[in-house]
């Protein structure tokens, strides 16, 4: 008896676990008229301290090698290509962040900032990186709730 119930708690919580895994895939991404995406890539909050990670991480996000944050002054290297974020979350709505970050070309048309989320349309992509996005939509998720963080007092 005890056992069946476990095995029934156990499938209950898979279950939802998996319903609220609903990642959409890069292709499937709506964007609004000027690049924003309303809808969460995940259905699940990002966390931003795994985002502050992700921002500063080199082989992830890597932002600090185009834009100044001054949130991560004890990273030593700042880029200067795109404008700085401090305070951005006051200058953007949260959609249309989100939009910025998995394919910021329908935000800004032909930006040499890269698409986070996306998989085709890319040029001279190394093999082990084909049919694989950047970030991972939890990753975008995450950074975008740390961005959301970067207000002016
Ligand atoms: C190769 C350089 C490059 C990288 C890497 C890059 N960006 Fe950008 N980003 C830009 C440029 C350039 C712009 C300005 C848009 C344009 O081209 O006019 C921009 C614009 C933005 C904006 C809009 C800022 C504003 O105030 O208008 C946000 C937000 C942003 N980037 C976030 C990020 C985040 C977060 C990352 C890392 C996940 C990142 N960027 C990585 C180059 C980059």
């Amino acid at each position: 008896m005890k056992r069946k119930a476990f095995l029934l708690i156990g499938a209950t919580v898979a279950f939802a676990t998996m319903a609220a895994a609903e990642v959409v895939a890069p292709g499937d991404v709506v964007f609004e008229d000027g690049g924003a995406v309303a809808q969460s890539l995940t259905g699940v909050a990002g966390d931003p301290a795994a985002g502050r990670e992700i921002f500063a991480n080199r082989k992830l996000g890597n932002c600090l090698a185009c834009h100044v944050n001054a949130d991560l002054n004890e990273q030593l290297f700042h880029g200067e290509v795109g404008p700085p974020l401090d305070g951005v979350a006051d200058r953007w709505e949260e959609a249309q962040l989100r939009g910025i970050l998995v394919n910021s070309k329908n935000t800004f048309e032909g930006t040499i900032m890269p698409a986070f989320y996306r998989t085709d349309g890319l040029n001279r992509v190394l093999e082990k990186f084909q049919g694989k996005t950047v970030l991972t939509a939890q990753q975008v998720e995450d950074v975008l709730a740390y961005l959301m963080t970067l207000k002016e007092e």
